[in-house]
């Protein structure tokens, strides 16, 4: 049984990646500060480490107690408003953080890490969808320090024969089928949690940032992605590095854009009643259109979303705010 460990384990993406390994008969080891992550996320049959990655004693004595044989790293923040007002927190945690826990998987001789990397790495797109190949110029400073992370494990690569793979997601949305786990952020900022939470009465309405975009109703285009099929993808990037596979950055997103008035249109037919909206002005940054090509990590691992489909996205994001209004 191969081990692996999760930094970032109790956080969103992290958790449903931890349930999915341990269903694909992995043993599991977690590490994760709980700032922005819940203990309730993680799953019983994982060990769980509570500390920080920036913290070199803590993370090697990790490290020297367990066997480890690929790392998939989630430890981070990840909010672009916040990195623009307070940029050195995501150099700090982000950069620096992923700098020690590179440097005692080097001491332990771990060679193989997967690593949570974002669309935000191109910046405003030139062309849409989105290759791997289109050159990358951040306009936050979160996209930023994913991408100067990305760099930091190409040289580490080639000075210390480090592998990785740099999953690029897009937007990340929906919860574990069932309702055990799911999305719970706070402060709350992404789409499809808002308007649950419109649909809840937990808030006044959803309110559409811009409805003047040049798109097909005016609001922004986005592609969102399941969490298990983001799940999925991490263990198929790991077992491509457990075969001695390359090096590789991938795009995941479902390649279908919808726009912000779509994705409401949908939650009301599973939610099965109007949800309150308004228009309010632009949010500062926002690219009119963000859609992946995610032909490569198809074609290169054979990977295949399940779940593209924004209706069953949302259902299943529905089953978890339903039943946890106030998250965990
Ligand atoms: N939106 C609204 N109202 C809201 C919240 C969002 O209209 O209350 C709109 C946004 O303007 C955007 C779309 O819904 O057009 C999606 O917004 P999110 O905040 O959910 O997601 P983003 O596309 O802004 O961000 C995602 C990831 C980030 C990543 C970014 C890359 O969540 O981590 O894509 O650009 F950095």
């Amino acid at each position: 049984m191969k081990h692996v460990l999760v930094p970032g384990g109790a956080g969103y993406i992290g958790s449903h990646t931890v349930y999915a390994l341990i269903n694909s008969g992995y043993k599991v080891i977690v590490v994760d500060n709980l700032e922005t992550g819940f203990k309730q996320a993680i799953h019983p049959d994982a060990v769980f480490y509570h500390g920080d990655i920036r913290d070199s004693a803590f993370i090697n004595s990790v490290l020297d107690n367990e066997h480890i044989d690929a790392v998939i790293h989630f430890a981070a923040n990840s909010l672009v408003g916040e990195s623009m007002t307070n940029p050195l927190k995501y150099y700090d945690n982000n950069l620096h953080g992923t700098r020690v826990l590179l440097d005692a998987m080097l001491k332990h001789e771990i060679k193989r890490i997967v690593f949570s990397s974002t669309a935000a790495t191109y910046g405003e797109p030139e062309r849409i969808p989105i290759l791997e190949t289109h050159r990358t110029n951040p306009t936050n400073t979160y996209g930023e320090t994913k991408l100067a992370m990305e760099r930091m494990f190409y040289w580490t690569q080639a000075a210390h024969g480090l592998k990785y793979v740099s999953l690029r997601y897009f937007n990340a949305c929906g919860a574990l089928p069932g309702g055990k786990i799911g999305e719970a952020h706070n402060p709350e900022t992404h789409l499809i949690p808002i308007i649950l939470q419109a649909a809840l009465g937990k808030r006044e309405n959803i309110a559409i940032y811009g409805d003047d975009y040049p798109t097909r109703d005016g609001t922004c285009v986005r592609d969102y992605i399941h969490v298990d099929d983001l799940a999925q993808a991490h263990i198929l990037a790991m077992e491509h590095l457990l075969n001695n596979g390359s090096s590789e950055i991938f795009n995941l997103g479902n390649g279908l854009g919808f726009t912000v008035k779509e994705v409401i249109e949908a939650a009301e037919r599973v939610v099965g009643h109007p949800i309150n909206q308004i228009i309010s002005p632009r949010r500062a940054g926002d690219p009119a259109q963000l859609v992946a090509s995610s032909e490569k990590i198809i074609r290169m691992l054979n990977w295949q979303p399940k779940m593209p489909d924004i209706e069953a996205i949302v259902a299943s994001a529905w089953a978890w705010h339903s039943t946890h209004p106030n998250g965990y």
